[in-house]
């Protein structure tokens, strides 16, 4: 492991990086018609163009150069080996095996975990069965029509973006909802229209310790046995746990025989490839929940095997590394142009920025350069009305990624055709931008005085040049968005690499968890304890005004 700054090919990079000055993207379409061919790879049904960046082929060449310089292929063999490359945890890191679709073993401490992660798919099957059959009842004997997943972050995320994803598969007579935080609002809100006797609770949670997630359980096991008249068998019917805590689950009183196993080894971020999918297996049945798996699998295949210069997440990682660390963009937006698709950005979120938001390198080092940027972005065309503007005119760069697939799950006259249009459009308007000359001739109608033309002209001016990748997906199924999922998961280890750091742990979410555990019995009538003066009398405002 070494700083990459020190590394030849980084060096390279900086230098290169100066030459770059006064070139444009418009200028290299006009020039090379091979642009596209050479800067865009395929995979299945899924087409990744990356001609829209500010690279020309020594740009890549260099990248690559630094992808090897850096260890990429031994840090992928080492995943892929179960080695315990996260290192402050010392823990495999294998959510690749929860999708190993082939004969391969996958060995952890001298163990094959692949039987296991089998017999777990296998009990997943069952149960999905028997819900969505009608054969699992609730207390009074009704089938289920509701399920209900409490977890947060990780347990949350990923298994509801996948199911929102995924709803033109949805089995229509079982609504599937998540409830994440512990704002009670958002499990009283949800619970609202919903029935006792036929709600199942899915308590995802890796730890089983998470405040939220403890607290909601807890909340719905009493709004569950209110409706069972206080009957505590009533728990075993309505309420299953996700988890790698045995021993937490059943102190909760939920039955070993309901607790779906997952492992050490998966991250929260990566695991709803695991059991914490049960809710999305559930919403549309477990052949749709191995496709999702097929989709990421062929991209692990693709990752592992594929050389770097024809390798998607390999090429986006090291796109991500080139504007963060050579162009100085602190952020880059995930545009996804499909309604279905509205919550990748915040899957996406947490997967990259909790994985690289981090400032010490894997020998504890402070790092000299940046690390993990801001991830944000919204579904198009809605964003287009908002923030787009800055994206065009701003002063940030800001590289995106558009997201679309050529294929509608409906047909409603012409939405899809204008859906895509914009999506294309918008990359070509951020890569052309619109010139001076051409705004002038745009303009040479009005009959303004100077200086209002003069301004308007400025105003009216796209500098263009601004990168962005764009996936086009044949059609959005359970298939093509494992692969997408999988795809920047990959990204993201690629980046944590050549960054030298651990993107598999977290430290940086337990400060604030142990302050509110101190907080909150000051906040009920403890003590205020030892706190700043703006907590202090924060803490007395709240305690004045909840009557405490
Ligand atoms: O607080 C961050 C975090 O640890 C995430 O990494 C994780 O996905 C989430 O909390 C939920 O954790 P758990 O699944 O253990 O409840």
């Amino acid at each position: 492991m070494t700083t990459p700054t020190i590394l030849p090919a980084w060096q390279a990079l900086a230098e290169h990086r100066r030459e770059m000055e006064g070139q444009h993207l418009r200028h290299w379409f006009a020039r090379d018609s091979g642009r596209f061919q050479r800067f865009s790879l395929e995979l299945g049904d899924i087409v990744f163009d990356f001609s829209k960046n500010l690279i020309t082929d020594k740009t890549l060449g260099l990248l690559l150069q630094l992808a090897e310089q850096c260890g990429l292929a031994a840090r992928i063999g080492a995943m892929f080996a179960g080695e315990k490359i996260n290192r402050t945890e010392n823990r495999a890191v294998l959510h690749i095996a929860l999708r190993n679709r082939s004969e391969r073993p996958i060995w952890v401490n001298g163990q094959d975990v692949m039987p296991k992660v089998r017999q777990v798919l296998s009990k997943m099957r069952r149960f999905t069965e028997q819900v969505r059959g009608g054969q699992w009842r609730g207390f009074s004997g009704k089938p289920i029509t509701d399920v209900v997943n409490l977890g947060i972050g990780g347990s949350d995320l990923g298994p509801r973006m996948v199911a929102q994803a995924l709803t033109p598969y949805h089995n229509k007579d079982l609504k599937v909802h998540f409830v994440a935080n512990v704002d009670e609002s958002d499990l009283l809100e949800t619970l609202k229209g919903l029935n006792q006797e036929t709600t199942l609770f899915l308590v995802a949670s890796k730890t089983f310790t998470t405040q939220e997630t403890m607290a909601n359980a807890n909340s719905a096991r009493e709004w569950l046995l209110t409706g069972a008249g206080g009957e505590q068998s009533a728990i075993a019917q309505h309420f299953v746990a996700i988890s790698t805590n045995r021993g937490a689950v059943q102190g909760f009183g939920i039955d070993p025989e309901n607790m779906f196993e997952f492992w050490d080894w998966v991250g929260g971020r990566y695991s709803l490839w695991s059991a914490v999918g049960l809710s999305i297996a559930l919403a549309v049945g477990m052949d749709r929940f191995e496709e999702l798996l097929e989709g990421a699998f062929e991209v692990d295949e693709h990752f592992r095997t594929a050389p770097f210069s024809r390798n998607i997440p390999v090429i986006m990682g090291l796109l991500g590394i080139w504007y963060r660390n050579f162009w100085d963009a602190a952020s880059c937006a995930i545009l996804p142009y499909d309604h279905y698709l509205r919550y990748f950005p915040d899957h996406l979120q947490q997967l990259d920025m909790e994985s690289n938001g981090k400032r010490v390198d894997l020998e504890g080092k402070v790092v000299s350069y940046a690390t993990g940027p801001i991830v944000w972005g919204q579904v198009g065309t809605n964003g287009q009305h908002s923030f787009f503007q800055l994206l065009h005119q701003g002063t940030h760069l800001v590289p995106c990624d558009f997201i679309v697939a050529a294929q509608s799950h409906h047909e409603l006259g012409g939405h899809h055709a204008m859906l895509l249009a914009n999506c294309l459009a918008q990359a070509e308007a951020l890569m052309k931008g619109k010139s001076e000359d051409e705004v002038r001739t745009e303009l040479a109608f009005l009959e303004l005085p100077k200086d209002h033309l003069e301004s308007l002209v400025a105003a009216k001016t796209f500098p263009g040049n601004r990168p962005s990748n764009l996936f086009l997906v044949k059609k959005l199924t359970p298939k093509t968005l494992g692969s997408l999922i999988a795809f920047y998961e990959h990204k993201v280890f690629v980046q944590g690499t050549i960054w030298n750091i651990n993107s598999f742990d977290q430290m940086g979410v337990e400060l604030g968890k142990q302050l509110a555990g101190e907080i909150l019995p000051a906040l009920q009538d403890g003590e205020i304890g030892q706190h700043d003066a703006s907590t202090r009398a924060l803490i007395e405002f709240c305690r004045r005004w909840r009557g405490k």
